[in-house]
């Protein structure tokens, strides 16, 4: 499907981040968009999740409400032990800290106006860093994105390229020290030429700052090389949680089955859904399908989906599918 359910999640008690029944709704003129509907993570220590989905299915707003900006309309977001859901004001800024995003769009995410430096710094007033230890601090950690400081530091960001500017923004999250980095698209607006090269630093970070990692995009290939386990949302819903190791073979869902198709590597007869997919406009979030929202295009759709929203069921170690009509 596309349904609920935290079968998914793992009975560690060291997690990173978990998250429950995360709800993101938005008011509009003629109704209420739904977003994300009643999502739940949860992500283990220097491990990286993907979220796949085509555009609109609510990725970033997803990600937005883990970071709280804006809180979520309903549901728990717990950063370690910190729960960060109703935190006031001073406290969330600190217990955020710990928790950064990447953003799509790394230009718009810079203060035009202000020099690499004073951008890396913006959070740092938290940890009341000053003088050369900062300077210090901060060219470190240009350096530890691939920038060289003498010749970034007094720039500003129309003065770089958008590869430089995605470093820029790195090092800026890193300077906080956080557990959980959020990478909404990271690379998506960048020159292909240089997409390896931000994805390969992003790696390198991960392993070098011990952090774990949320990486959300809509290209297949992308989230399966970088992700241990990837999940599958359409329209603010879960439809699959799958290892990334060959789930070009391995996934059930239609859905997935769907995404894959469109790797030219993926192995086709494994991939391909087992009917045809319907070709139907896609239904809009103000009014989402009952039951399962992805069974107006599914090959697999009877009258059970229109009624029951499927949940997630484990259905080999560590691949929960929601859907009604699949079998291991
Ligand atoms: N502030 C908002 N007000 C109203 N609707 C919104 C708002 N933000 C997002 N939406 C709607 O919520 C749905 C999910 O949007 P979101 O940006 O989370 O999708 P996405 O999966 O990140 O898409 P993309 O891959 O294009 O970035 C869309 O239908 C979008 O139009
Ligand atoms: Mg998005």
């Amino acid at each position: 499907m596309a349904g609920s359910g935290t079968a998914h999640l793992r009975s560690d008690d060291q997690r990173a981040l978990t998250v429950e029944n995360l709800v993101v709704e938005f008011p509009v003129s003629g109704g209420t968009v739904h977003a994300v509907s009643d999502l739940s993570i949860d992500l283990l220590p220097r491990e990286t999740l993907g979220i796949l989905g085509e555009s609109g299915c609510g990725k970033s707003s997803a990600g937005r409400a883990l970071m709280q900006l804006p809180s979520p309309t309903s549901g728990n977001v717990r950063l370690g032990d910190v729960e960060l859901t109703g935190l006031k004001p001073k406290a969330m800024r600190e217990a955020r800290a710990k928790m950064q995003m990447i953003m799509q769009d790394p230009v718009s995410a810079l203060n035009p106006r202000r020099k690499v430096k004073d951008l890396v710094a913006e959070g740092l007033e938290i940890w009341g860093f000053s003088g050369e230890d900062r300077a210090k601090f901060i060219d470190d950690l240009l350096r530890s994105v691939g920038l060289d400081p003498d010749v970034v530091r007094d720039r500003r960001p129309h003065e770089l390229s958008g590869g430089q500017c995605q470093r820029v923004c790195i090092a800026r999250s890193l300077a906080m020290d956080p557990d959980v980095l959020i990478c909404d698209e990271p690379v998506s607006s960048l020159d292909v030429s240089v997409q390896a090269q931000v994805l390969n630093l992003l790696e390198e970070t991960r392993e070098r700052y011990d952090l774990s990692m949320i990486f959300i995009a809509h290209d297949v290939a992308v989230v399966k090389n970088i992700s241990d386990r990837v999940m599958v949302m359409y329209l603010g819903k879960t439809c699959e949680v799958i290892p990334s190791d060959g789930m070009e073979n391995k996934a059930l869902h239609p859905y997935t089955k769907l995404l894959l198709t469109s790797v030219p590597s993926a192995s086709d007869a494994a991939a391909a859904p087992s009917g045809p997919v319907k070709a139907v406009e896609l239904p809009s979030p103000l009014n989402p399908p009952s039951g399962c929202r992805f069974r107006t295009r599914c090959p697999l759709a009877t009258e059970q989906c229109a009624a029951e929203e499927p949940q997630l069921r484990e259905m080999r170690p560590g691949q929960f599918v929601a859907c009604h009509n699949v079998e291991a």
